[in-house]
């Protein structure tokens, strides 16, 4: 399926496109291109504006200013069926199936084969999606609900419908967020039979790694301008950052204060949920951060869930401070000082219809609530103090947090958390989805709790990040603790040897 040879051929063309939303100028006359059989990533900080260029493309957005050209014609780009016929097609940085439909039928919808009578052809649609899901190697059944995927398979299902219909133009926004090893691997095996049929590829990511292996160009984007456009084996990645962001900027973290207090402050003794954590125990000291490592599916996040009280474990005892706690509900972990940040904002988090303040501070309301009344006054100063903290990217806290870019999400959902001011902060992926800037802010804000003596578990995907951060780490494999490592034996070695089942 060769769609002509002139790989250098221009596939696209945006020229000076400017967006502006009610209090935000999102995109101020930003220039970006694409050729046929390219892989173009856009990269800048969180609320830079890759998002909203690519959903101005996609037809989400409607453009104020410029132009869009594809295949050498003006386009006129209204909605999302210009943008399709246009032969564009967006994997969107957050999902967009529908949950109760089946795998099929979010594949086909809109596009579903039908009938001489008239009706969908729903064997036809089953067998095709079928195709497309084995291509991947998925394991999955075109007749399974979205709703009963994995995070990660429902993005799978994202690229799978976006590949499979012979787009010319398709968008990639954080594509691997969520994603394991195996899958990435296949993503980067799809997008290397893409470019070969021509197809140019838009790659959003914050893992610069990823960049240096799949892109050709990189086109750096600042506070909704333009700033420049480099060959991929051209650059370094200092030299990305600092235009990112402006500066130059130390992307080491690192633990800066580090003091044993021999004081434990949470004993978790042979918990066990069947079929998924198997006899686990561990303890957690005043004012230590200790790391989870583990591949994505050995039953880190679950026992997490089970400390909080979103899951029920079948056996194992939980002390707070030497007592022992029952914990069933949420609640009850929070009565006990635990709070939990989940990986999956959107799932988990986040009531993504309200604004930013009523975010921040829904878990200490009752703080503020007298006579009923919400004390105005105070539920401001928290969130403003978060929001100047924790540098959330937004107009003004009355905003929707549906409106804020996805890694500023990610901060008001740490916000509101660290609001209740925990003695255990649990936090799972805490800089996924976040920009080298947010991190490092993130890094400090966990060295400044601990310091104030919270206790932290930080379960992370990043090695660099669980070695640098984490005074222990315990490493997860097939739902059991395999081993825990003290900060001397910590590498990146010894912690894959474990966490892949070494003993
Ligand atoms: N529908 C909207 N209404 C108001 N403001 C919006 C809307 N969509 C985006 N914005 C704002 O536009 C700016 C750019 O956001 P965008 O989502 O494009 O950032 P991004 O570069 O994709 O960031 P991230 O890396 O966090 O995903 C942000 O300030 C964001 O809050
Ligand atoms: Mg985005």
């Amino acid at each position: 399926m060769k769609r002509g040879v002139n790989v250098s051929e221009q596939l696209l063309e945006m020229s000076k496109i400017t967006k502006r939303f009610p209090g935000v100028h999102a995109l101020k006359g930003v220039d970006f291109s694409l050729r046929k059989g390219e892989v173009h990533a856009l990269l800048g900080e969180n609320g830079a504006g890759k998002s909203t260029l690519m959903k101005v493309l996609g037809g989400i957005y409607q453009l104020n200013e410029g132009s869009i050209t594809i295949g050498g014609n003006k386009v006129d780009i209204k909605d999302v069926n210009d943008a399709k016929e246009n032969g564009v097609s967006i994997i969107h940085q957050e999902i967009v199936l529908v949950p109760y439909l089946t795998i099929a039928e979010n594949i086909f919808l809109g596009k579903e084969p039908l009938k001489k009578s008239g009706f969908i052809d729903m064997d036809s649609m089953i067998k095709q999606a079928q195709t497309f899901i084995d291509n991947f190697d998925l394991g999955l059944h075109a007749k399974m609900l979205v709703s009963d995927l994995t995070v990660a398979q429902q993005q799978m299902i994202e690229i799978i419908k976006a590949v499979s219909f012979n787009s010319e133009i398709i968008v990639m926004d954080e594509p691997t967020s969520s994603l394991t090893d195996k899958e990435v691997d296949f993503l980067f095996k799809t997008i290397k039979q893409l470019k070969e049929q021509n197809v140019g590829i838009v790659y959003i990511s914050h893992r610069m790694n990823e960049l240096f292996e799949v892109t050709d160009r990189i086109t750096v984007m600042r506070d909704g301008e333009y700033i420049d456009t480099v060959n991929t084996n051209e650059t370094t990645n200092n030299e990305l950052i600092s235009m990112m962001v402006g500066r130059d900027m130390n992307q080491m973290y690192e633990r800066t204060y580090v003091k044993k207090s021999g004081q434990t402050i949470l004993s978790v003794q042979g918990l066990t949920r069947k079929g998924v954590i198997n006899d686990v125990s561990f303890s957690l000291e005043k004012g230590e951060i200790l790391g989870f490592s583990g591949l994505v599916g050995a039953g880190r996040s679950e026992v997490m869930k089970c400390i909080f009280g979103i899951d029920e474990y079948d056996e194992g005892e939980i002390f707070v401070n030497g007592k022992k706690v029952n914990i069933n509900v949420p609640n009850d972990a929070i009565s006990h000082g635990i709070a939990y940040v989940p990986e999956n904002r959107k799932e988990e988090g986040l009531f993504l219809i309200k604004p930013v303040d009523y975010n921040i501070t829904i878990k200490i309301l009752h703080q503020f609530m007298s006579m009923f009344q919400v004390n105005k006054r105070y539920e401001d100063e928290q969130a403003d103090y978060y929001i100047k903290e924790l540098s959330i990217k937004t107009p003004n806290k009355d905003q929707i947090v549906n409106n804020l870019s996805g890694g500023n999400q990610q901060k008001v959902l740490f916000s509101k958390w660290l609001a209740t001011k925990p003695n255990i902060l649990i936090l799972d992926e805490p800089t996924r989805g976040v920009d080298v800037g947010a991190k490092s802010e993130i890094y400090t804000i966990m060295n400044q709790l601990v310091e104030e003596g919270v206790s932290i578990i930080m379960v992370s995907s990043e090695l660099p990040e669980i070695i640098n951060m984490s005074d222990r780490v315990a490493v997860m494999y097939k739902g059991s603790i395999q081993k825990v490592l003290e900060k001397e034996a910590m590498d990146q070695e010894t912690i894959m040897y474990y966490a892949t089942g070494g003993n």
